[in-house]
């Protein structure tokens, strides 16, 4: 196995300062970086759609002097033919030198990384994880909040779904970050990621109303109601804009708040708001491409020899989470951490009682 980035928690806060510092210095003084990764080719796969991530990928390896593979849709591939997800893996790794691998099936980067010849990056699995947002989140928070330590952060929306949600809470609980969870009782966050930051020392709660929090944010966090994860149009129907970040909210903020958003927007965020100096969504967009930057010269300088993360277990139990990939690619094996009575599948983070 290569040292892959499936989920950041298995990067330590020095490897993450390191990366961030480094993100910070391409910002500075992009030249500098200008041959790092000459030579090398960056494979983006992305069964999902996507502007922000997969173009600030190849933006980030073409400004290091890289160069780039891959497609944009699967259907102009040979999984179109049915070809299944590790012979993808296994045969563009051989092109590649790096992948980064989006998927609409939780627990993908995982799955690929077992089969990937060379380092994996997970650009967002499912409702899962999103872990190079979250390091785009982080480099905006230092450059427009001035460091990680302390932040009060609502977060507000599609706290089911939202893997950019799940990937920022499992970091900055690390950093001290007081959450308040802002979503309708449909789309609360998951209950591992509660225990998560219970387990952490994090404090959290949870409202309703985002005029409610919004007063005592250092950090507001908008998603968007994921149409494409709702079982049927007329779930989708009963949540969407129920929320939306408005001038009148706005004037109940602090004037050192910021507003992000991993974007896309629908209608979460009324236009007029861009205009306020608070909103940093677009400038958080232009940050991913210096934490991407930053994060493949890391992936190539550090790729080392990992042992596989496999847990068999004797009388394996499938995984419940339907979305997850083992219940779609029959060959996969199944892997679960015991904790305790609860079994954790090494895939998507699904909990079952043994
Ligand atoms: N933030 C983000 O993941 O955006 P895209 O879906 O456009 O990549």
């Amino acid at each position: 196995m290569h040292r892959h980035l499936i989920d950041l928690e298995s990067y330590s806060t020095p490897v993450l300062e390191r990366i961030l510092a480094r993100a910070m210095d391409i910002r500075r003084a992009p030249q500098a970086y200008a041959h790092a990764c000459e030579g090398k080719i960056l494979a983006t796969l992305f069964y999902e759609p996507s502007t922000r991530t997969q173009m600030s990928f190849q933006t980030a390896m073409l400004r290091l002097g890289g160069r780039t593979i891959g497609f944009d849709n699967p259907l102009n591939s040979s999984v179109a033919k049915g070809e299944n997800l590790k012979d993808t893996i296994t045969v563009v790794s051989g092109y590649a030198d790096l992948i980064a691998m989006r998927n609409p099936l939780e627990g993908s980067a995982f799955a690929a990384g077992l089969y990937a010849g060379c380092p994996l990056i997970n650009a967002g699995d499912g409702g899962h994880l999103h872990p190079t947002q979250t390091l785009t989140d982080l480099v905006t928070l230092k450059v427009y909040k001035g460091g990680l330590q302390g932040l009060t952060i609502g977060l507000c929306g599609d706290l089911k779904n939202g893997r950019t949600v799940h990937s920022l809470i499992k970091t900055m609980c690390r950093f001290g970050a007081k959450f308040v969870l802002i979503s309708t009782r449909g789309l609360t966050l998951p209950q591992y990621l509660k225990d998560f930051m219970n387990a952490s020392g994090c404090s959290f709660r949870e409202c309703f109303r985002l005029e409610d929090a919004i007063g005592e944010l250092d950090v507001l966090y908008m998603t968007r109601i994921q149409r494409e994860r709702f079982d049927s149009p007329e779930q989708y129907e009963k949540e969407r804009r129920v929320y939306c970040l408005d001038r009148q909210k706005m004037k109940r903020a602090r004037q050192n708040l910021i507003v992000l958003h991993p974007l896309p927007r629908v209608d979460e965020i009324e236009i007029a708001v861009d205009e306020d100096e608070r909103a940093k969504y677009f400038e958080q967009a232009m940050c991913g491409v210096y934490a991407r930057m930053s994060l493949l010269i890391d992936m190539l300088e550090n790729d080392r020899e990992e042992p596989s993360p496999i847990h068999p277990l004797s009388m394996a139990p499938a995984c419940p989470n339907a979305r997850c990939i083992v219940n779609h690619e029959p060959y996969l094996p199944c892997s679960f951490t015991q904790a305790g009575d609860i079994l954790i599948c090494d895939y998507c983070e699904e909990r079952l009682l043994r």
